[in-house]
């Protein structure tokens, strides 16, 4: 009998990823990594012609050896604007025809991780030092992908991961102060040798640990940004359009962003 009325809902995609059948499983184990999982599905969403923002990460890491590999297997044509020297090295190093942000004016669809990530897929970014570069390819992106563990997602953001915020050297002290204001601690991020940690941009970090996490996002965004020698936050508001999480048992999901309500 034929069903009458709309097709059920359907809820959120839960795939379980595995490599093909074929694949020996000595040589290449069905993974459980979870930022792999996330980060090699993603990187199915890409179509021929496409040209991708490239985020950073250790979960963009997957996506960026997937993407090479259907380059290689389906000769796709793909070109890559990647949001930091550490991207740009690796994805070379693979094989990624790229491209410089001044050489387009939009991209297609972008594949980046984040740090947390709420039900409102606001986020918090940086912990890799890369947020300036992933804010303005995430601005001029159609479509932004985020590629998460499950263990990302967070009721409230702020609450466990201190908020990087990007500032001019000069003004370290004076931004320092006002970042205070606002209610947080701030911290000065260090590399591995104790210096003050440098962004591909020649900037500095603090990492803002907020004592409750953060209430209103969309308003800290606005009174960071007004701080004079603040080059970046990274809480990235209404920026993301589907966020793919993977789990440690091997499940994949595909979320779309809610409406807003
Ligand atoms: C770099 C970032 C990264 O996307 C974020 O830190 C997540 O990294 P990972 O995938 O290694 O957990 O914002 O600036």
């Amino acid at each position: 009998m034929t069903p009458h009325g709309p097709p059920p809902r359907q809820g959120p995609v839960a795939l379980h990823y595995a490599r093909p059948a074929s694949t020996p499983a000595l040589k290449i184990p069905i993974t459980q990594n979870p930022k792999e999982i996330a980060g090699r599905l993603a990187a199915d969403l890409a179509q021929d012609g496409m040209v991708l923002g490239l985020g950073t990460g250790s979960t963009v890491y997957f996506t960026l050896v997937r993407l090479a590999e259907r380059i290689r297997d389906e000769g796709l044509d793909l070109h890559g604007v990647p949001t930091s020297i550490d991207t740009e090295q690796k994805a070379s190093e693979m094989g990624l025809p790229l491209l410089g942000l001044d050489e387009v004016e939009h991209l297609d669809l972008t594949i980046d991780g984040a740090d947390e990530i709420d039900a409102d897929f606001q986020m918090i970014k940086g912990g890799g030092g890369a947020l300036l570069r992933e804010k303005v390819v995430a601005s001029i992106t159609r479509r932004q992908v985020i590629v998460v563990g499950r263990d990302k997602l967070v009721e409230r953001l702020g609450r466990s991961f201190r908020l990087p915020v990007e500032v001019v050297p000069f003004a370290l002290s004076s931004v320092a102060r006002a970042l205070t204001a606002l209610g947080c601690e701030t911290y000065l991020r260090r590399d591995k040798n104790q210096s003050a940690y440098t962004t591909d941009n020649g900037c500095q970090i603090l990492d803002c640990q907020f004592p409750d996490g953060i209430a209103a996002p969309h308003q800290l965004e606005l009174d960071i940004d007004a701080i004079p020698g603040v080059v970046e936050s990274g809480l990235f508001i209404d920026l993301a359009h589907v966020c793919v999480i993977g789990s440690p048992d091997g499940s994949v999901e595909v979320r779309e962003r809610p409406a807003p309500s």
